[in-house]
């Protein structure tokens, strides 16, 4: 019999507090910023599932074809008894790794972790359902904080698709693979997600697509600090921004004031100045390329050993080996 269980390692109070803390130090930065965890309520990760269905935005699709092609390869190089998956969100694509598992006979245990409750509620009860026998043990948790995994039996796998390892800069990037690395054991494994260099127009139109959801995505974390923290944000009166840094290779996402305010937080007990056009940095989607992969999982304690694309050569997903 299958079992879905939801655990939250996550306090609501700490996420309070982090979110406090997070919004005092990023609007009183300069220049500003908001940390991207913090788009995910219900109505983000809503709207995210919306952009990955938008023409413009490749990542999910070209994701899905690796995944549809390579589980069953995937399945047969790491056999795993227990896949984590770090940023689960809706798990759609992980279906196809789950499916090759099950197939194969290995799996027993499934644990989705996200910060957004709501996704892990809705698609841990549709994967139950889905596949018969195998354990949902979702965890309502941080992935950028320390972090106890149930204690489930190996082989592991741990995915990290979506590319969202890109959301995070690279100091923080290489803190987050080496946390991965200690979560696993030896012989254990990392599948991890990651969207590659591309041209200029096809990244810019991704994160900045011509039915605006990505705006409307971008602007609900104003939303969110207005509603837990009592904020005066108009985001009508923001402009969504995509930019691509070549020397960086990332695309930053920021929202531009459209005129000179002011916007108070009174949880904050704090009046954030904006002067016209001034910018705050909301998210960065890191772009990248094999070599580079290679040499920042290496530094984790992590050996490649798989690299699959779809066919265009748009996304890689990899597979690495905790030594
Ligand atoms: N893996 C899915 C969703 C990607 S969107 C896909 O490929 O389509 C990123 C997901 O990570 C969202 O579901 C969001 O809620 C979650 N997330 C973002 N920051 C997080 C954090 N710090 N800890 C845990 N989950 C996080
Ligand atoms: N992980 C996704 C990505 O970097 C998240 C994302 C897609 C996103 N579109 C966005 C985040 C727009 C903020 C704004 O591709």
């Amino acid at each position: 019999m299958s079992q879905f269980r939801l655990t939250r390692l996550l306090a609501e109070d700490a996420t309070e507090a982090a979110l406090r803390a997070d919004v005092l130090g990023g609007l009183t930065a300069h220049p500003k910023t908001l940390p991207p965890k913090w788009f995910y309520d219900a109505h983000g990760s809503d709207l995210f599932e919306q952009i990955t269905d938008l023409p413009e935005y490749y990542p999910t699709r070209a994701e899905r074809e690796i995944l549809l092609d390579r589980s069953d390869e995937i399945a047969a190089a790491l056999p795993a008894r227990t896949l984590v998956e770090l940023g689960s969100g809706s798990s759609d694509k992980t279906r196809h790794l789950l499916s090759a598992l099950t197939s194969l006979g290995t799996l027993e245990t499934y644990v989705p972790v996200d910060v957004s409750e709501s996704a892990l509620a809705q698609a841990g009860k549709a994967l139950v359902e889905e596949f018969p026998g195998l354990d949902v043990h979702a965890l309502i948790a941080d992935f950028t904080a320390e972090m106890a995994l149930p204690d489930t039996p190996g082989p592991r796998l741990l995915a990290f698709l979506g590319g969202t390892i890109g959301n995070l800069l690279p100091a923080e990037r290489a803190e987050f693979l080496a946390s991965v690395r200690a979560m696993l054991s030896p012989g254990d494994a990392l599948l991890l997600g990651t969207d590659l260099v591309k041209d200029e127009q096809t990244l810019v139109r991704a994160y900045d697509d011509a039915a605006g959801v990505t705006a409307a995505f971008n602007k609900n974390v104003l939303t969110v600090v207005n509603r837990e923290l009592g904020a005066d944000f108009d985001p009508a009166a923001f402009d969504h921004v995509a930019l691509w840094d070549t020397e960086r290779e990332w695309i930053e996402m920021r929202l531009r004031a459209r005129s000179e305010q002011t916007v108070k937080i009174p949880a904050l007990d704090l009046a954030v100045d904006f002067a016209a056009g001034e910018e705050l940095r909301t998210e960065v989607s890191a772009k990248f390329r094999r070599d580079g992969v290679r040499t920042e999982l290496a530094a984790a304690g992590l050996e490649l050993s798989h690299w699959w694309t779809d066919a265009q050569g748009r996304f890689a997903l990899s597979l690495s080996t905790a030594r």
